[in-house]
């Protein structure tokens, strides 16, 4: 097989066989493929897409180029949750704890962050203390006792992936749903959960920024999983601005433990709950939506989702102050107001603009290789539909850095949209597909 020949079929818009996509992903992993051609192939899918079915072959050729995890002799049905990525979704720190509260055990690989869109990952590992980098037995012995277990993607797990998205990354062809769904899709087969509940984000702080190609994602991503044998459901939920309050690490730990300890923002608590609901439904403990929220509702009424959060932290070497006002999370050294010079209605609130700006504070990186500060990002005061007035605080930013001050400030006020009117409220669950 001519590696050349497969760029020349996908460029001219034909569909690559099984053995191909095989050949080109053993290619990938093994190295003997160099990255200029992977680069044009995953640019030729980028403009000519790919049919289902090479979606299909893709994501499992990818899925089994190293390890799979096998968690059959764990009982009961494995969960895991996957989200597309956003800001100021921090909903895998809340839900996680109230599903493993429920019985269901929770497997959870996450992901570090990339450019504008949180990592949870990051999230977790700015508690003091937290191991994300764990031994495999150690995180299976995590599952059984604890009920849920949240490591970094590490190890020979799908290294396919790993270096086409290193591509992808720097070639601009992230945005592409058979790339898109093939990548996601391959890390949670390989990482051996039988169910699957997919977050999958729509808005301009979203890889898909319309609700149509949401849909053609998840359902590429839906049926993926129906092929290996996993049942997957994916909500498409709005990211037209942040998740909750704040953006950035300890800040959105925070968030989190304030909502499990029922005192979180609505946005973030009723996304949570709609994705723990059909967390349980995926587990088999309800099959209804009703009882599986009310299940969630008493959970976290009754602190007990907050205890689980805990037993996770320490089983993972975690330690959270709770009598301390920032809990022993780091706190940045600078606290900056952003005030509003114009009055109305807030319409838009740009996520991608509050992500961008977060990365730019330290909360995020540019390359995978960039260091973090937990500490940093963004505090928002006013979201949509909130009324201000000239000389009111939209948002307090979190950083260490003078010089950052100015272009972030600049940037926040840029994200906000404000209209004498007041416009409608837009949903927060889009759409449900299983
Ligand atoms: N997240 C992934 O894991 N892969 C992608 O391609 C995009 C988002």
């Amino acid at each position: 097989m001519n590696f050349q020949d497969i760029i020349r079929k996908k460029r001219d818009g034909r569909s690559l066989s099984e053995d191909e996509i095989k050949y080109l992903v053993k290619g990938i992993s093994d190295g003997s493929l160099p990255d200029y051609q992977v680069s044009a192939w995953a640019m030729a899918v980028y403009f000519q897409g790919m049919d289902d079915r090479e979606t299909r072959d893709l994501a499992m050729a990818m899925a089994y180029s190293g390890d799979v995890v096998d968690l059959s002799f764990i009982p009961g049905v494995k969960v895991d949750k996957h989200s597309t990525g956003g800001v100021g979704d921090k909903t895998t720190l809340v839900v996680i704890p109230l599903v493993a509260a429920a019985g269901i055990p929770v497997v959870k690989m996450s992901g570090r962050g990339l450019g504008h869109t949180g990592g949870t990952v990051d999230k977790y590992a700015s508690i003091p203390g937290f191991q994300v980098e764990r031994g495999f037995a150690e995180f299976i012995r995590q599952v059984q006792q604890v009920g849920a277990a949240v490591i970094s993607q590490s190890g020979n797990l799908v290294p396919a992936d790993k270096k086409l998205y290193a591509i992808r990354d720097v070639t601009a062809t992230v945005e592409s749903i058979p790339l898109i769904a093939s990548s996601i899709m391959s890390k949670k087969i390989a990482s051996g959960a039988d169910s699957i509940l997919l977050d999958v984000k729509v808005g301009s702080g979203a890889f898909m920024k319309e609700q149509q190609e949401a849909e053609k994602l998840a359902r590429a991503m839906v049926e993926i999983g129906k092929r290996a044998g996993r049942q997957a459901i994916a909500v498409l939920s709005a990211m037209e601005q942040p998740l909750g309050r704040m953006v950035g690490n300890s800040l959105e730990v925070k968030e989190a433990v304030e909502t499990l300890q029922g005192r979180g923002p609505d946005d973030l608590l009723e996304l949570s709950m709609v994705l723990a609901s059909y967390m349980l439904i995926l587990g088999r403990k309800y099959s209804s939506l009703d009882e599986a929220r009310c299940c969630i509702r008493n959970i976290l009424d009754s602190g007990q989702g907050l205890a689980k959060f805990q037993e996770l932290i320490e089983a993972q070497g975690g330690r959270l102050n709770y009598n301390q006002k920032s809990y022993g999370l780091a706190e940045a050294s600078i606290k900056r107001e952003v005030i509003t010079q114009e009055g109305g209605y807030i319409s838009g609130l740009n996520a991608y603009m509050i992500g961008h700006t977060a990365m730019m504070l330290g909360a995020g990186r540019e390359r995978l290789e960039d260091r973090i500060d937990y500490s940093v990002g963004i505090e928002i005061l006013k979201k949509c539909g909130d009324f201000v007035c000239p000389g009111d605080v939209l948002a307090v930013l979190h950083l260490n850095c003078e010089n950052k001050i100015e272009a972030a400030c600049r940037q926040i006020a840029l994200a906000y949209e404000i209209n004498p009117e007041q416009s409608e409220k837009k949903p927060l669950i889009l759409e449900v597909i299983s």
